[in-house]
């Protein structure tokens, strides 16, 4: 993670930084004790786990794991890389980093920040196509379709010419390589060899990031040809799940007005958002992913969905409804006519229409009722079973017991069947966690590392709060006789620092690990409740033994398997000299 940037640096710009000022900038902390905690960004969860120790300067989650310091934060939660969330740290606590112009530091700072430079190059250069005159069919196009200049101006759009190296001649002119180029996902390798690029003869939308950069495209054709859209692949900076189309632009009318609607298309997005209604994000096609879902939540807990009245619509707003209920969101739906879309409706029947169905969105229970009963015969047992536990997925997904309660009732009225057999069948599935979608996790959290011996997790938690202790410690024990690879990294590390007369805060010392596990044990260690003086010392005493009882035992263990092989192979010196270790390990045990 480190060694490109000093550490004395990073010191500084933690010294200048308040963790619980950042992170209560993205969720809201509640006073706990000398801590703050809060829900798990970082994971789902009803009961707070996540906290954060403005002495310590770290956050950890007791429910997930996730721990670390400011930078660590910013990585994880706004996805930057570390060099970008030093330099964002580093500018609110006004430090200047003094080797920026250090060419592997530059490198290094800067993959992500070229990326964003070079699709901001290129979002220019499309935009630059619009306004040749050859452009006129694409001008057309645009307001044929009720675009207007301003937006066409707001959103960026552009044009990719029918040429095949257009962009590639641009952004050559500009000194960036094609490696780059191909890394920004803006151009394609030839079999014969070269590139060519991605877009051609295609409107050009450029996606953009909450914090407006540009990080993709999404670039359709002028005709009915096949496929429609082509969109940026995902690249370091691109990741369509993650992202929503327009929230840059929407999302103060959304906290305003406490509620979004969620489209499809761009276009869905685009023209009601011409024509007025500011508190939308168009999730780009499919259903919203529960990333796509934990950002909105920054904003409202109120959603409308108004998908395309097609069998993909109805399919992705079904599918999406449950991870929202899963999430707690209140949400709603707005069923249009087949074959329409909030671009259609707004165009061909005017704003005020859309904003009536808005309000008078019908309720997840309604829709996929209505959805069910085209489906199955809701007349017929058979359809009736199959209407009911397609229902009770989503009522199974509340939490709260009354909710449940209502809509088994409403449900056994719709159906005419009585609410104790619905609750029979409600109480056959299994908990609600255990049915919960499956959302890809983080790697670090998938693997569950084995459990760490509770006296070598303490005394490096005693040696993080007195570092005097350090050197005590290391009289008596060496980094390799703590079991565990991430607290003999952190003993390890911890002893160097000590030796070169540094600073071992937890906060500073996890600058030195680029595995997360051995950082998050670091933080993990802080939050362990404190001990009074007089127990401490000799917890202390207590934890030195058993690591050192411990590490008798594995050399017994170890002594023991060798002298078993050197007996099998008849090795007479060599069991002598091992027998003759043995005993003096006893001894020295004793
Ligand atoms: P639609 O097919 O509903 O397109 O896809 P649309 O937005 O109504 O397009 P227009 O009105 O014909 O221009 C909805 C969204 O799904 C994604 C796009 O984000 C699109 O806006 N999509 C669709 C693709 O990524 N690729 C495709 O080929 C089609
Ligand atoms: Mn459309």
């Amino acid at each position: 993670m480190a060694g490109r940037i000093p550490e004395n640096v990073l010191e500084d710009i933690l010294g200048r930084t308040d963790i619980v000022e950042i992170i209560s900038s993205y969720i809201p902390l509640k006073k706990a004790g000398s801590n703050f905690k809060a829900n798990c960004p970082f994971h789902h969860e009803k009961t707070a786990s996540f906290m954060v120790s403005p002495e310590r300067q770290i956050y950890h989650c007791f429910g997930c794991g996730e721990s670390g310091n400011a930078f660590k934060f910013l990585m994880r939660h706004e996805r930057m890389e570390f060099p970008e969330a030093v330099e964002t740290l580093a500018k609110k606590a006004g430090v200047i980093l003094p080797d920026q112009d250090n060419p592997v530091l530059a490198k290094a700072a800067s993959l992500s920040t070229q990326l964003y430079k070079i699709n901001e190059l290129a979002a220019g250069f499309y935009k630059n196509n619009l306004h040749a005159a050859s452009a006129a069919a694409a001008v057309k196009y645009l307001s044929d379709r009720g675009i207007k200049p301003a937006i066409i101006k707001e959103f960026h759009l552009g044009l990719a010419t029918s040429g095949w190296d257009g962009l590639i001649n641009f952004l050559r002119s500009k000194n960036i390589s094609l490696a780059l180029m191909e890394q920004a996902g803006l151009i394609l390798p030839k079999d014969s060899g070269g590139y060519y690029d991605r877009f051609r003869n295609r409107i050009i939308f450029p996606i953009l990031d909450m914090r407006s950069r540009v990080i993709g495209f999404g670039a359709r054709v002028l005709d009915s040809s096949l496929p429609k859209y082509i969109n940026s692949p995902e690249t370091p900076i691109y990741t369509k799940g993650r992202n929503l189309f327009g929230f840059n632009l929407s999302k103060d009318f959304i906290r305003d007005a406490d509620c979004a609607v969620i489209v499809e298309g761009y276009l869905d997005f685009m023209i009601p958002y011409q024509e007025g209604i500011k508190n939308l994000v168009a999730s780009q096609g499919t259903a919203l992913t529960l990333e796509q879902i934990k950002l909105l939540k920054r904003y409202t807990y109120n959603i409308v969905m108004v998908y395309d009245g097609d069998t993909a619509g109805e399919i992705a707003t079904l599918r999406s409804l449950d991870i929202l209920i899963d999430e707690g969101i209140n949400v709603k739906v707005v069923p249009l006519p087949k074959g329409m879309d909030p671009d259609t409706l707004v165009r061909n029947h005017g704003v005020d229409k859309l904003k009536v169905k808005i309000e008078n969105a019908v309720s997840f229970f309604d829709y996929k009722l209505n959805v069910l009963k085209i489906r199955h015969d809701i007349k017929d047992a058979h359809g009736k079973a199959k209407i009911a536990s397609e229902m009770l997925l989503t009522i199974n997904k509340f939490d709260n017991a009354i909710l449940r309660g209502e809509y088994t009732k409403k449900l056994s009225e719709e159906m005419a069947v009585p609410q104790q057999h619905i609750l029979e069948e409600l109480h056959k599935l299994k908990p609600k966690s255990a049915v919960a979608v499956p959302v890809p996790q983080p790697a670090v959290l998938a693997v569950r590392q084995p459990e760490i011996n509770p006296a070598e997790k303490l005394l490096i938690k005693f040696m993080l709060e007195e570092a005097e202790l350090i050197e005590k410690v290391m009289q008596q024990l060496s980094p390799a006789d703590f079991s565990d690879p991430r607290t003999a990294r952190i003993v390890s590390v911890m002893q160097d620092l000590v030796l070169q007369g540094k600073n071992i805060e937890p906060s500073v010392l996890m600058n030195y690990f680029s595995e997360d596990d051995a950082s998050q044990l670091v933080c993990e260690t802080m939050f362990m409740p404190p001990l009074a003086d007089q127990e401490r010392e000799k917890a202390i005493n207590d934890c030195i033994t058993r690591i050192k009882v411990q590490r008798l035992k594995s050399r017994r263990e170890h002594l023991h398997i060798q002298i078993k092989s050197a007996q099998s192979t008849g090795d007479e010196d060599k069991l002598n000299s091992l027998i003759q270790e043995f005993h003096n390990l006893i001894k020295k045990g004793d």
